[in-house]
């Protein structure tokens, strides 16, 4: 069997599993298999060509899809350009994969103009972009539309890198996703980056104390202390899970259990009992308690989180041009 068919078999193995369970919000699997049979797997062959010129452009998908999702539901509102618009709020300032979406996007209204919205092909590029990083894959459910509001204003409702666990809670469950949830996609952070900034107030003077921030491991401090110098360039990029940031697997929770996380949210997980269980459990320290499966519970998790509030049947649009409003 070819690696495609190998492919195609698992995605089947992960919608049949999955799908019937956590169909919701008026979403179903192979929505476009009738309107535009390709949808997907131009998609899927417009992430892999990106990938394949640079690798890092997944975690970059992947990470659009959750700011989406989480201001206005997955209505694809953080595409839209434009001063006030969504994608220039603080917290999106390094979001990046534009150009897949507009990519697949364009080669798809070649082939059905005004069919396959911006939203779904947002959580489909995020899909193809774990499975491309030798993570799981999953069937998406699809049919959402675009949304027609975009501002700058809402995205208060992401979480930060300072936030302590019950705001990184609070946040997850106004949008319907428990504790279980909340580590589980955290541990997206398997792959990708991020910038000195916006943790190197860790690593010198932490809370004015004085000291760097005890819950560092101390021969991962020195290392960081090095790459980010005090007062150096605060741009320099850090990977988020210091020891495989191209393939997304459980080494991230290893690195929280042993005072490796980066950010400092990811890091506090450890400290709450709730999520500290869960982590727990991934990294692989407790046995046979809760025995979950990153790989498995990964893509139930997105599956919920792909579908917060999103608009279907006649709601919103189907843009022409991820970028703009019709
Ligand atoms: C408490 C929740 C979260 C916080 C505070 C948080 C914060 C951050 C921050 C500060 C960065 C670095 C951005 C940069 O320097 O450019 C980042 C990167 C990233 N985040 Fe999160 N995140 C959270 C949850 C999630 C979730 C739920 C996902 C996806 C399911 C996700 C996926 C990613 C990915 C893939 C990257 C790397 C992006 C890249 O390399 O371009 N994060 N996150
Ligand atoms: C740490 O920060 C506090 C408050 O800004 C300041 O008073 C103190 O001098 C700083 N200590 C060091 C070692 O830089």
């Amino acid at each position: 069997m070819g690696a495609a068919h190998l492919i195609n078999f698992r995605l089947l193995v992960w919608g049949i599993v999955i799908i019937p369970a956590l169909s919701q919000g008026g979403l179903k699997t192979g929505f476009y298999s009738s309107s535009c049979p390709k949808a997907e797997s131009i998609v899927r062959s417009t992430v892999e060509a990106h990938f394949n010129k640079d690798p890092t452009v997944t975690a970059g998908l992947l990470r659009l899809h959750f700011h989406d999702c989480f201001v206005q539901g997955c209505d694809g509102s953080i595409l839209i350009a434009g001063a006030s618009a969504e994608k220039t709020a603080r917290p999106n300032a390094g979001l990046r994969g534009f150009e897949v979406i507009d990519d697949a996007k364009s080669q798809l209204e070649g082939l059905c103009p005004g069919v396959v919205s911006c939203a779904d092909i947002l959580a489909l590029a995020a899909r193809d972009a774990v499975d491309l990083s030798g993570g799981p894959s999953w069937g998406v459910p699809t049919g959402r539309r675009d949304g027609r509001i975009s501002s700058s204003a809402e995205a208060s409702s992401l979480p930060t890198p300072l936030d302590p666990v019950p705001t990184q809670r609070q946040k997850f469950a106004s949008k319907g996703l428990d504790d279980h949830d909340l580590v589980t996609l955290v541990g997206a952070h398997t792959i990708g980056q991020t910038d000195c900034l916006f943790f190197q107030y860790r690593l010198y003077n932490f809370t004015s104390t004085g000291n760097s921030d005890p819950s560092i491991n101390q021969a991962f401090l020195a290392q960081l202390q090095s790459t980010c110098p005090k007062n150096g360039d605060g741009s320099k990029r850090v990977a988020l899970d210091k020891d495989s940031q191209f393939k997304f697997d459980v080494s991230f929770f290893k690195n929280v259990r042993d005072g490796n996380g980066i950010l400092e949210s990811d890091q506090r997980l450890w400290g709450d009992s709730s999520t500290r269980r869960i982590v727990e459990n991934y990294a692989g320290s407790i046995r046979g308690l809760l025995g979950l499966r990153f790989d498995f519970e990964f893509p139930k998790a997105m599956i919920k989180m792909s579908s917060i509030e999103v608009k279907t049947g006649t709601r919103g649009e189907i843009r022409k041009i991820c970028s703009k409003l019709n």
